[in-house]
């Protein structure tokens, strides 16, 4: 694997690697979650990309970006095993020469959700995504559906912007215990981590009780059902037609709904979701 701290270099080599060009961007700290993307990537595409850049942008909370965990030289190590060519590591002045002042309006699938809970969070996926799709010319991009509605906003990223692209949407990867992967499970104490659990076990009950009671009910259900811990507190549960993301009052059986929730776990803001059949 070779590893460019240049968009530049990056660019260039591409070039000279002809055949499908996968591409999986991240933000680091890297677990199995990210590394399902990898591979899914290296069976369906010839060269295979990932960059790793903690994005300022996208941080509406600062203390966030400050805290988000960095762990460079172990991710590297990690892609390299999961059979990836070229890894990208830029610094914030290659990717951002100067301030990004673009403004995208994605419509109502930057306004809901985590849109309203983390202002401007969705325009700066867009800006770094965009920034990486420019160097990384690739025929597919992976993302993860941990992050449901971000891949909607991509997907409509690409739409706009007319990138000649697939984007391809990998399963979210758990813990034994339920818990989603992410970058933050690091940063939440021995007793948080140990609720936390919590958040996917009622987001199945309410799935599996879903059809027999109205979709109030069963919000309200989940949202009391973990907010019974004290160390756990939602943000907000939404019931949502997974593709248009609109907020749903009853049941549908004409297209797929999508249940996703924002919990506070002490200092950790996490983020889970699940189909509803
Ligand atoms: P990051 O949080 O590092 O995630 C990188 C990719 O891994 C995203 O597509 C995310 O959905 C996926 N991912 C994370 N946890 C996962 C899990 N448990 N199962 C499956 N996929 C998982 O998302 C970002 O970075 C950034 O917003 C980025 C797109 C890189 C732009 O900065």
């Amino acid at each position: 694997m070779k590893v460019f701290t240049r968009n530049a270099a990056l660019s260039d080599e591409l070039k000279r690697h002809p055949g499908t060009c996968g591409f999986v961007p991240t933000m680091g700290a890297l677990h199995n979650g990210h590394l399902s993307l990898v591979e899914q990537c290296r069976r369906e595409c010839d060269t295979v990309v990932v960059s790793i850049f903690v994005n300022p942008t996208q941080f509406n909370d600062p203390n966030d970006l400050k805290n988000y965990p960095r762990t460079v030289e172990a991710d590297l190590a990690l892609l390299e095993k999961a059979g990836a060519d070229f890894a990208l590591t830029p610094s914030v002045e290659d990717i951002y020469p100067e301030k990004d002042t673009r403004v995208f309006d994605f419509g109502l699938l930057d306004k809901v959700m985590e849109g309203a809970h983390r202002p401007g969070h969705f325009n700066g996926v867009a800006q770094v995504v965009s920034r990486l799709f420019d160097i990384v010319r690739c025929d597919k991009a992976y993302f993860g559906e941990k992050d449901f509605q971000q891949i909607a906003v991509i997907r409509e990223l690409v739409r706009q912007c007319d990138y000649p692209l697939q984007i391809v949407a990998c399963p979210i990867v758990r813990d034994t215990d339920g818990l989603a992967l992410s970058s933050r499970n690091a940063l939440l104490t021995p007793a948080h981590r140990a609720a936390a659990p919590l958040i996917y076990k009622a987001l199945k009950e309410g799935v599996e009780s879903a059809r027999s009671m109205s979709v109030d009910e069963m919000k309200r259900r989940v949202v009391e059902r973990i907010d019974a811990d004290p160390l756990l507190q939602v943000e907000y549960f939404e019931v949502v037609n997974a593709d248009t993301l609109e907020g749903i009052d009853r049941w549908s059986d004409t297209f797929p709904m999508r249940g996703c929730i924002a919990v506070q776990a002490g200092n950790v803001r996490l983020i889970d979701n699940i189909a509803i059949l």
